[in-house]
C-alpha cells in the first residue's frame, strides 16, 4: 500500500471512530462501514481501527472473523450471496448455484480474477416463499431461474463503473421484496390492522407505566419469536430496576430459516413496530430503544430509517413524547453482520456491544444486566406490534382469539411445496391440517414448523394445533411435499447449525458434526441401525447440555425426522444392519 494511500485509510478511520465517538460498542458500524467501501477490512484498518477504539487487535480480529458478512480477505465489488437453505434447496437453488459458477468461471468462496465478483452460500434471506434468492451486495434477486443469472450478471458488469466510483448498487433489482400476505381473522381484528396507529401509544400515557404492564399482563401476550415468554414478566422485572439508563432492544434479525413475517413488519408497518417499541420504553422507564435488523435486510435500513426520522417531527419520538412532560424516547437501528445465532437475545446485545455474537451464562438476566450492563428488554418485531395493538384495544382483544394458554393471533410464514406460499396470519390454535387447506399444501407428507430449530411434524399428526401447549413456532411452516426426500431435510438443517454454531460449547460444536456425519452415511447406506441409536441419544444430550437454544434445539429436526420416517431412512440403513454384529459403525 503506498503512503499516500495508508494516510488516506488512517483518516478515513479517525473520521468514522469520530463519528462513533470511539465508543467500543462501535466496533461493528465503523468495521461494517469499512468493509462496504474496501471490500475486506485489510490488516493496517484493522490495527488502526484497534488503536483508535483502544482495544488490542486480537479481538478486532476476533470480531471480522466471527461475522460471516466481514472478511479480512479482499472480496469483489459485487458479493454474490445464493441462500441454501431449505426453502431455497426445494425451490430449485443448485441449478442457480451451477449456471453462477459457470458464468463466473468460479467456484463458491471464489472471487473472479478481475476482483469484480465474489461467490458465497448464505444461510435462509428470508425470502423463502420466493425461492431460489439470492443477495449480491444489499440487492435481494427472488424466484432467480437460470437463464436469468446472465442478465444479473451482465447488469453488474454495466454498472461497474458507476458502482465502484459512488461505492453504491446502481443495479435496477427486479426483486419482489413483499411477500403475499393472506389472513384467516378478518382484518378489523388482525394484528396487521393499522387503523389504529398511535391509538395505543396515547392510552399508554393516559394512565401509569404499571397500569401499561398491567394490560400487557391481562392480555397473556407471550413473545411471538418462538420461545413464548410472558412478555409483562420481562417489563415487570426491568421496570423494576432503579438503574437510570435502561433499553428496549427490538430483535429484528430474523435468521430461523423459514421465517420472513417480520421483514415485511419491518417493510409494511415499521410504525406499529416503533410505537410497541415507545409504549414499552413508557412502561419500563427507558429512554433508548435500538432496532437490531439483519445485515440481509439492510435494504429496509434506508425505509426504517426514514419512519423514524418522520415519528421524530410528529414528536413521537425524542423528547416530551406527545406533550407528555419528561417522556423521552428514541430508536437507533443497527445493522447485524451474517450470524444466525445473534437472534439469541444475549448473544445480540453481545453484537451491539461490538463483541462476537456469542451467547452469555445466565444468569444475569438482559432485565437486570443487558446492553452495557443495564437492564434490557430484547423482544421480537411481532410482539412490539401486538404490544401497540393491545393498548389500543384493551386487553380483552387478543383473548378474543386463540387458546386459553396461547391468547390472539400469529403470523405465520408459509414456503416449501405448497400452492401459495406467504405470509398468514391466524388464531393460535389452528390444525396443522386447516393451516394446509388454506396454502394449497393438502398432499404434504409433513410440515416442518418453527424452522430449523423446530420440529418435523408427520402427516399422523396434522391434527394438532399450533400454540405453546402444542406445537410452538416463531411463525416458520416448511411445507414438505410427498417426494421429499427427509434424509435431505436433516442434512440440509445440520449444515445450517454446522454453519452457524458459535463454537462455545461441545455439544453443540461437536455434536452437530457428529449428526451430520451420522446423516451423510445414512445416505450413503452406511449406518448401523445401532450407531443411528447413538446418534440420538446423542441429539437428546445436545438438547439437555448445550449452553444456549441453539445447541439446545439443533438436534430436533434430527430427532423427530429419524423417529417419524424411520422407514424412508430404514431403507437405506438397511443394507448395512447385516455389518453391524460386532457393534461398528458401518
Ligand atoms: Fe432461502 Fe429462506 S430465503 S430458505
Amino acid at each position: 500500500m503506498l503512503e499516500s494511500e495508508r494516510l488516506r485509510l488512517s483518516q478515513e478511520i479517525e473520521d468514522l471512530a469520530a463519528k462513533y465517538n470511539y465508543q467500543r460498542q462501535s466496533l461493528l458500524p465503523i468495521l461494517q462501514a469499512i468493509k462496504t467501501k474496501h471490500h475486506h477490512i485489510s490488516d493496517f484498518a484493522l490495527q488502526e481501527v484497534a488503536r483508535l477504539l483502544s482495544i488490542h487487535p486480537v479481538e478486532v480480529y476476533g470480531v471480522v472473523s466471527f461475522y460471516s458478512f466481514l472478511s479480512t480477505s479482499q472480496q469483489g465489488n459485487f458479493v454474490i450471496r445464493l441462500c441454501r437453505t431449505i426453502s431455497c434447496e426445494l425451490a430449485g437453488k443448485d441449478v442457480i448455484a451451477r449456471q453462477l459458477q459457470n458464468e463466473l468461471g468460479i467456484k463458491f468462496g471464489e472471487t473472479t480474477a478481475d476482483g469484480r465478483f465474489s461467490l458465497f452460500w448464505a444461510n435462509c434471506l428470508g425470502m423463502c416463499d420466493q425461492g431460489p434468492a439470492l443477495l449480491i451486495n444489499d440487492y435481494v434477486f427472488t424466484k432467480v431461474t437460470a437463464d436469468q443469472v446472465f442478465d444479473i450478471l451482465e447488469a453488474c458488469r454495466r454498472s461497474f463503473g458507476v458502482f465502484a466510483l459512488q461505492g453504491r448498487n446502481t443495479l435496477n433489482s427486479e426483486a419482489a421484496v413483499q411477500s403475499n400476505v393472506k389472513t384467516g381473522v378478518s382484518v378489523e381484528s388482525g394484528v396487521l390492522s393499522n387503523n389504529d396507529l398511535n391509538q395505543g401509544l396515547k392510552a399508554s400515557i393516559q394512565g401509569t407505566p404499571e397500569n401499561v404492564i398491567q394490560i400487557i399482563k391481562e392480555s397473556g401476550l407471550k413473545g411471538r419469536g418462538g420461545a413464548g415468554f410472558p412478555t409483562h414478566i420481562k417489563w415487570e422485572l426491568a421496570a423494576k430496576s432503579k438503574s437510570e439508563q435502561k433499553y428496549v432492544v427490538c430483535n429484528a434479525d430474523e435468521g430461523e430459516p423459514g421465517t420472513f413475517k417480520d421483514r415485511m413488519l419491518i417493510s409494511d408497518y415499521p410504525d406499529l413496530v416503533l410505537e410497541g417499541m415507545t409504549i414499552a420504553g413508557y412502561a419500563l422507564g427507558a429512554k433508548s430503544g435500538i432496532v437490531y435488523l439483519r445485515g440481509e435486510y439492510s435494504y429496509l435500513l434506508k425505509s426504517l430509517q426514514k419512519a423514524v426520522d418522520a415519528r421524530r417531527a410528529q414528536h413521537l419520538l425524542g423528547a416530551d413524547i406527545l406533550g407528555k412532560k419528561g417522556f423521552t424516547f428514541d430508536v437507533d437501528i443497527r445493522l447485524g453482520s451474517g450470524a444466525y445465532v445473534c437472534g439469541e437475545e444475549t448473544a445480540l446485545i453481545e453484537s451491539l456491544e461490538g463483541q462476537r455474537g456469542e451467547p452469555r451464562n445466565r444468569p444475569p438476566f438482559p432485565v437486570n444486566t443487558g446492553y452495557n450492563s443495564n437492564p434490557t428488554i430484547v423482544n421480537n418485531v411481532e410482539t412490539f406490534v401486538m404490544a401497540a395493538h393491545i393498548l389500543a384495544k384493551g386487553p380483552g382483544w387478543l383473548k378474543q382469539q386463540g387458546t386459553k394458554l396461547s391468547t390472539g393471533t400469529k403470523l405465520f410464514s408459509v414456503s416449501g411445496n405448497c400452492a401459495h406460499p406467504g405470509i398468514y396470519e391466524f388464531p393460535y390454535g389452528v390444525t396443522i391440517s386447516e393451516l394446509l387447506r388454506k396454502v394449497g399444501g393438502e398432499d404434504a407428507k409433513a410440515v416442518q414448523v418453527g424452522g430449523a430449530s423446530g420440529r418435523c411434524v408427520p402427516r399422523s399428526q396434522f391434527e394438532h394445533i399450533i400454540a405453546f401447549e402444542d406445537i410452538p413456532t416463531g411463525g416458520s411452516v416448511i411445507v414438505l411435499g410427498p417426494d421429499t426426500s427427509m434424509l435431505n431435510v436433516a442434512k440440509n438443517f445440520l449444515e445450517f447449525f454446522n454453519e452457524e454454531s458459535c463454537g462455545q460449547c461441545t455439544p453443540c460444536r461437536i455434536g452437530n458434526r457428529r449428526l451430520l456425519e451420522g446423516v451423510e452415511m445414512l445416505e450413503e447406506g452406511k449406518c448401523s441401525i445401532k450407531y443411528l441409536r447413538e446418534l440420538q441419544n446423542l441429539g437428546k444430550s445436545m438438547q439437555l447440555a448445550s449452553k444456549c437454544g441453539l445447541g439446545q434445539s439443533s438436534p430436533n429436526a434430527f430427532l423427530s425426522i429419524t423417529e417419524y420416517f424411520k422407514d424412508e431412512i430404514l431403507g437405506k440403513v438397511h443394507e448395512t444392519v447385516q455389518l453391524e454384529k460386532g457393534g461398528t459403525r458401518a
